[in-house]
């Protein structure tokens, strides 16, 4: 079909207000583009600042990074309304995270560690359980008109949370919300328990129709760099073997076998060994045996900074439950960078052996207290 040659005439008395809409376009445009260079320029800044050469990998997921903040803020062409960053331990994608979350010039955003969100999230539907869609009415409360949404650490090992991670994820694109995420799995590794993970399919799908999936790889381990352990409470922390009285003394700690006291934490009590202003000490037993869960760990968080966790097992002897809890309560301290002293019978290596992968972030992340073990 032949395209007709516009009619300037016809066009001449609109072209003032089209002018004023495309002058809009490309204000946007340049708005967007320069929101590209901030994060750029932020990353680069703070790399330098704290002496780190990036890896290939980040250097790509910066790039992307800066599209999406244009795109967000900008006229560019939207691209997925999701980044999903995976991983092994150590590579760099938090930091990335909250590179990105500091950088961009936004109000409306959140980050938040994924198990907080999710606890929240179990929270707020149940207390609106009588709600037609109790599902957007907490979302509503929980997120109000945030526009940019970091979830770091996620990870799925329940196929009842899998189905209500479908609809989550539904429901924030369908809320034109940017989701960034940080996982230590592919997409295709998540719930990895081959009884449910061809239920879990559907959200894998999901995930790489509308997120952009990306590496971050790199042959290193960061955490077993020493440069990066500074300005963390968490890396000030110890790991006392095999926790000797004497060894106890001299570190101004509890003794072995305190009588339990009855802590209050939500609706009930946790039996703690030890408990004065803001240090708060319990056994392996006592937190990880026990049906206790991310919503405890984070109130005890609010409570306490000081952490002593007495008496580690062998995790290879324990329950899968167990060992997730406290795989779960070591990613709750990490996160929010408490003080931590934990105590056990064997070197740390010994004690976290296993094969499962979030056991390899706890490996790293315990892998960073100063081990200090009684001289033979
Ligand atoms: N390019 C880099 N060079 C050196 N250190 C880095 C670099 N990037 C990040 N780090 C540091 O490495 C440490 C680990 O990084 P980060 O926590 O982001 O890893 P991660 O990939 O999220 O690990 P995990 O899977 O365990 O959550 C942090 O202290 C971070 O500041
Ligand atoms: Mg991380």
């Amino acid at each position: 079909m032949a395209v007709r040659p516009p009619n300037r005439l016809r066009l001449a008395p609109r072209w003032p207000s089209l002018r004023r809409l495309f002058g809009k376009a490309s204000a946007a445009h340049a708005h967007g583009t320069a929101t590209g260079r901030v994060i750029h320029d932020y990353f680069h800044r703070k790399a330098h600042a704290q002496g780190y050469t990036l890896s290939h990998s980040q250097q790509r997921v910066i790039d992307c990074m800066a599209q999406h903040a244009t795109a967000l803020l900008g006229s560019a062409a939207p691209p997925l309304p999701g980044l999903y960053l995976h991983g092994a331990v150590g590579r760099g994608k938090s930091w990335l995270l909250d590179g990105f979350f500091q950088a961009i010039p936004l109000e409306q955003k959140q980050r938040l560690h994924f198990h907080e969100f999710f606890a929240r999230l179990h929270q707020g539907m149940f207390s609106h359980r009588d709600q037609p869609d109790a599902l957007a009415t907490t979302l509503d409360d929980l997120l109000r008109d945030c526009r940019v949404l970091c979830f770091d650490e996620f990870h799925v090992h329940d196929i009842g949370d899998a189905m209500l991670i479908k609809r989550l994820f539904k429901a924030l694109f369908r809320r034109g919300i940017l989701l960034l995420v940080t996982s230590n799995y592919p997409p295709e590794g998540l719930l990895p328990n081959p009884l449910y993970h061809a239920r879990f399919k559907p959200v894998i799908d999901l995930i790489n129709a509308r997120m952009q999936v990306m590496e971050v790889g790199g042959p290193h381990d960061y955490r077993s760099q020493a440069r990066t352990h500074t300005h963390q409470l968490f890396t000030q922390g110890q790991y006392i073997w095999p926790g000797t009285a004497s060894q106890r003394q001299a570190s101004n700690l509890p003794p072995a076998n305190a009588p339990a006291i009855a802590l209050p934490v939500g609706p009930r009590h946790l039996p703690a060994r030890y408990c004065e202003d803001r240090t708060i000490g319990f056994t392996f037993t006592d937190l990880c045996e026990q049906p206790t869960a991310v919503m405890d760990y984070l109130e005890l968080c609010r409570r306490f900074d000081h952490w002593i966790i007495d008496e580690l097992p062998s995790l290879a002897d324990c329950s899968i439950a167990a060992q997730q809890r406290f795989i779960n309560l070591v990613d709750v301290l990490y996160d929010q960078d408490k003080h931590l002293v934990l105590m056990g019978q064997r070197s740390l290596r010994e004690s976290l052996d296993g094969d499962a992968i979030d056991l390899a972030r706890t490996r790293s992340r315990l892998g960073q207290l100063v081990e200090v073990r009684e001289p033979a």
